[in-house]
This record gives structure tokens, C-alpha cells and sequence, in this order.
């Protein structure tokens, strides 16, 4: 019997060995540590995505930094610790590791897209270190996990009002729908706006899909083409939405196309130029609605970013932060479960893009926006309640 080989002793000793260097560092640095809160921002920087990920962490940093000009948090400094999901969940999973094994955050906001935030939810769950998506809308990626959240509206919500815009307001009853399989953001969406549409007297004619990243759309707009529909739906992210954009108005597909939030970037216009005109998209805000909230967010984002327009990620990452300082404060700390339960609880939290109340889902609901594009602007034409 073998009850303590070679091997056990070895791995116990070196873990004994891991603890006491883990315990001395943590000694060592103690009085600095003392001193700050580390919260994460997980966020793609990099790849496809990553304006999504840089207006985030944009609007995260210059809630932080406002927060720390005021005094900090309960007498400490908040320090926000960036980690790159290089728009890939195997890459965001590996980042939020990180930000809970190497740098002891307290607390992770992020990611953006539907699916990093998917890999990253499981990670946080069982480390018990809640995590706050402030703008990932697919509504399955949060599960029974009760330490993950989210502060924007869900595509349940932002499927249908995409489905009523184009039947109600473009008159359309004949649509085709373009699907990124990559993301769970672009299927899901796919699934109400279909459902809704066809509730409402529409027909889907046809629903061909790509991957993120594809370069050559001609086969599946070839046969939007064909089939003739009065408008596309493309519930997809900006970098595939401009280069489809392109080829369809190529192939003198002119009808409008009509996507999610995944559209809102500088990129959609910079990009897309005259192929993107006339297009439609749902939004979390409108950065000229004249609300004092609004604009003192606008002119101190503006300010901070050298007069860069704060899009719906910034705004949503500001939101997000904010709110999870206001619960730390509520729970005088960041122990668990204490600071968990302060987010849960969490009612009409007055952020930029709305009062925010977490619902027992712990999802928020809340109002948007649906905005045409018109010579190289973005123009909200309609205001939409949950
Ligand atoms: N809602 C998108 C997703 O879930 C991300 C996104 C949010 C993109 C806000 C743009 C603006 O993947």
C-alpha cells in the first residue's frame, strides 16, 4: 500500500511550498495593498472587437479616476487593473484568471461581447468574485450563476424592438436575415428578431449565416438578392457588418439593413461610408439627448479623451463601474458575500443611460434608442421603453 508515495509528498510539499511564498507576498506587500481596491476591467483591447473593449475600459477609467479624485472608497484608492480578452473567449477566459489568480481583484467589469462574457461567467462563479457585464445583452450567459450580473437591457428586449422597427416603421413584411454562427450575440438576437417579426405579420425568407472574420459574403448575398426582400436584418458586429455592407451595395442590394447594438463603433461610419447609409441599428443611448446627466457625462468624457464622442460601450462602462462602487459602499467592503448581495440589491441606481434596479434575474431593464444612419452621422429617430 502506497498511502504516501514519492509523488503525493512531493506535490503536497510543494503546495505547502505555493501557500507559504503566496502568504509572504501577500505580507510583504500588505500595507499598499491596504490601501486600494483592484477591481478589473476585462476587455478586448485588441482583435475585431476592439473598440468595444477600448470605450469600455475608457468609460470604466474615467469613473475610477473621478471616484478617486472625490476621496476613493471607504478611506482606499481604486485601482483598475486591465486585462486584454484579445476578442476571443479562450483568450478572456485565460484574462480573467488573471485578474483573479495573479492580481486579487475584488470585483470584475466586462466583458462586451456576449460570448468572452460567457467563458469569463464560470471562472468568476467559482472564485466567488462578482462579475458585472456592462453591456453583454445575450440573455443566457449570465445561467444560475448568482455572482454575475449585467447593467444593460438583454436582446430578449432588443430583438423585439429591431422586429417592430422594420415591421411597424419600414413597413416590411418580406426579410432576410444574415447570422454570425461565431457569436452568441449575433444567434441569439437572430432568435427573437425572427420570432417577433413573424408574431407581427412578417416573413423571414431566408437566414443565411457566416463566421466573424469572414471576408467574402457573395454566395449568402447572392441569394438575399434573389429572394428580393424589403429589408436585411444583421444582427452582427461592426467589422463584418461594413465589409457585408460593402458587397451588398456592390451587388446593388439597396434595401436597408437593419442590426443591434453590435453596430455602434466609429468604425461603422469610418468604414462603412456610403454602403452603411440609410442602415438602422438599436442603441443604449443617445449622447445628444439634452438631459443633464447626459451631457456633464459627455463633456467630462470629452474632456478626459481629447473630444472622442463617448459610444454605448464607454457609457455603459461608466455605468457599470459606478454602480459597483456605490454597492461597495453599501456593503462597507469588499468581503463576500456581503458585496454580492450589495449588487443584488441594487435599486434605481441613477446611471447616465438610466435608473438601473437589478432584477432577481440579475439583469437590468431599460430603455433605448433606434438610430439611423444619415451622412456619416448617427441620428436617434425613435426612443424605445422596455
Ligand atoms: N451587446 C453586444 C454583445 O452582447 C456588445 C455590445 C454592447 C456592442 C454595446 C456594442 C455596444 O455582444
Amino acid at each position: 500500500m502506497t498511502f504516501f508515495n514519492r509523488r503525493n509528498f512531493l506535490a503536497g510539499a510543494m503546495f505547502l511550498g505555493a501557500g507559504l511564498l503566496a502568504g509572504c507576498h501577500r505580507a510583504s506587500v500588505s500595507p499598499s495593498a491596504a490601501s486600494v481596491i483592484k477591481i478589473g476591467s476585462l476587455n478586448s483591447m485588441t482583435g475585431d472587437e476592439s473598440t468595444f473593449g477600448k470605450s469600455c475600459n475608457s468609460g470604466i477609467r474615467l469613473a475610477a479616476e473621478q471616484q478617486n479624485a472625490r476621496g476613493g472608497l471607504l478611506g482606499k484608492k481604486i485601482r483598475i487593473i486591465t486585462a486584454d480578452s484579445e476578442s476571443s473567449p479562450s483568450k478572456a477566459q485565460l484574462a480573467v484568471l488573471s485578474l483573479i489568480d495573479n492580481h486579487h481583484v475584488v470585483a470584475v467589469l466586462g466583458d462586451v461581447a456576449s460570448s468572452n462574457t460567457k467563458a469569463a461567467v464560470p471562472r468568476c462563479q467559482k472564485a466567488r468574485i462578482p462579475l458585472i457585464t456592462p453591456a453583454s445583452t445575450n440573455p443566457n450567459i449570465l445561467r444560475g450563476d448568482d455572482y454575475c450580473f449585467r447593467t444593460c437591457f438583454t436582446d430578449t428586449t432588443q430583438g423585439k424592438w429591431i422586429a417592430r422597427f422594420a415591421r411597424h416603421d419600414l413597413h416590411a413584411t418580406r426579410a432576410a436575415l444574415l447570422v454570425d454562427t461565431k457569436q452568441a450575440y449575433s444567434t441569439g438576437l437572430a432568435r427573437v428578431i425572427r420570432a417577433e417579426f413573424t408574431r407581427l405579420g412578417g416573413k423571414i425568407l431566408l437566414a443565411p449565416s457566416y463566421q466573424s472574420g469572414d471576408t467574402n459574403f457573395q454566395t449568402q448575398l447572392t441569394q438575399i438578392k434573389a429572394a428580393h426582400p424589403q429589408v436585411v436584418f444583421l444582427p452582427g458586429y461592426y467589422g463584418d457588418v461594413t465589409t457585408i455592407l460593402q458587397q451588398a451595395r456592390e451587388l446593388k442590394i439597396t434595401v436597408p439593413f437593419v442590426g443591434g447594438d453590435g453596430w455602434d463603433s466609429q468604425k461603422t461610419l469610418q468604414i462603412g461610408g456610403k454602403a452603411v447609409d440609410g442602415c438602422y441599428f438599436t442603441n443604449h443611448y443617445d449622447p445628444s439627448d439634452p438631459a443633464p446627466r447626459v451631457q456633464k457625462f459627455v463633456k467630462a468624457y470629452e474632456a478626459r479623451y481629447h473630444g472622442n464622442v463617448p459610444d454605448a460601450m464607454a457609457v455603459l462602462g461608466y455605468d457599470a463601474a459606478n454602480l459597483l462602487f456605490n454597492a461597495i459602499k453599501r456593503a462597507h467592503g469588499t468581503g463576500e458575500p456581503a458585496l454580492r448581495n450589495a449588487i443584488a440589491t441594487t435599486k434605481n441606481f441613477p446611471g447616465v443611460t438610466g435608473n438601473i434596479t437589478i432584477n432577481k434575474h440579475r439583469n437590468a431593464i431599460k430603455p433605448g434608442v433606434v438610430i439611423k444612419i444619415e451622412h456619416d452621422k448617427f441620428v436617434v429617430v425613435k426612443h424605445e421603453k422596455p
